[in-house]
């Protein structure tokens, strides 16, 4: 495995591009593939044989453009799938649930909120991590959140409203960190602040597993060589230019050209 090899993303569709852009600002250097699979988007209310069968199917096809770490963007995936994923794989692995549960937990927040889609919150993957970590976990599934951002909805009354209406449990529990479980939910963050109060610690899984992908690629002495720019590479297994479209929306001009590649169902 050569250093200069790129980092896989994969997600379920495009939210996965909040963790390839905090991936990029950390590594500049590194080259990036990125393959959503938004044929199948959501994963979030599929069962979880369906989730490791599809995640693992990506995970296949990013081994195969030469990737030298897989980083599995998708909270969903990340909860349900992981070993598959690694089989398929066959580079190490990061996804984004310990790393998200480690920062919520390393501020000293004892009591931790989670919210994310339905099978992430079902899988109680986080809260596993939470109690391992000495902390307990208040969780809650805001399906909504993830049509609300692709329709670029990111603060407003509608968003301000169901918000609301979804938090008022964990504000309930008095959390007091709350995981931003999804790759979606980063871009609501003023609406979740608002509606949790100053007091409560927004947590962004995103932020800290690129920390983790990047102390991984050190420890295995994978960095790429620094002073040069990593390419970027998009694909996605259905409708690119709608991928290329809210992509630029979410992300601006990094992503320029969205390749098709299918997957079996
Ligand atoms: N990428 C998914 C996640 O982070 C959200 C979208 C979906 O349900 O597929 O859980």
């Amino acid at each position: 495995m050569k250093p200069s090899a790129p980092v896989g993303v994969f997600d379920s569709g495009l939210g996965g591009l909040t963790v390839l852009a905090a991936l990029a600002r950390r590594m500049p250097e590194e080259s990036l593939v990125y393959f959503g699979d938004t044929a199948r988007v959501p994963y979030g209310s599929k069962s979880p044989e369906a989730i490791a069968r599809f995640s693992a199917q990506a995970a296949r096809f990013l081994a195969g453009r030469g990737i030298k770490l897989l980083v599995v963007a998708c909270n969903t995936s990340s909860a349900l799938a992981l070993p598959a994923i690694r089989r398929a794989a066959r580079v190490p692995v990061i996804g984004v649930i310990e790393p998200g549960a480690r920062a919520a937990a390393a501020a000293g927040r004892r009591r931790v909120g989670v919210i994310g889609t339905e099978a992430t919150v079902r899988s109680g993957a986080y809260a596993r991590a939470l109690r391992r970590l000495g902390a307990t976990a208040t969780a809650a599934a805001c399906p909504l959140f993830v049509p609300l951002v692709e329709e670029g909805w990111w603060s407003g009354p509608v968003a301000a409203a169901v918000a609301r209406r979804y938090l008022a449990p964990l504000k309930k529990a008095r959390v007091d960190a709350l995981i931003l479980g999804c790759t979606h939910y980063p871009y609501l963050k003023r609406e979740i602040a608002r509606a949790m109060g100053p007091r409560v610690a927004l947590v962004d899984s995103a932020e800290e597993t690129a920390r983790a992908a990047e102390a991984a690629l050190s420890r295995a002495g994978l960095r790429a060589p620094a002073g040069r720019r990593g390419r970027r590479e998009f694909w996605a297994s259905d409708a690119p230019e709608r991928f290329r479209r809210l992509g630029r929306r979410m992300l601006g001009g990094v992503v320029d050209a969205v390749r098709l590649h299918r997957l079996d169902a």
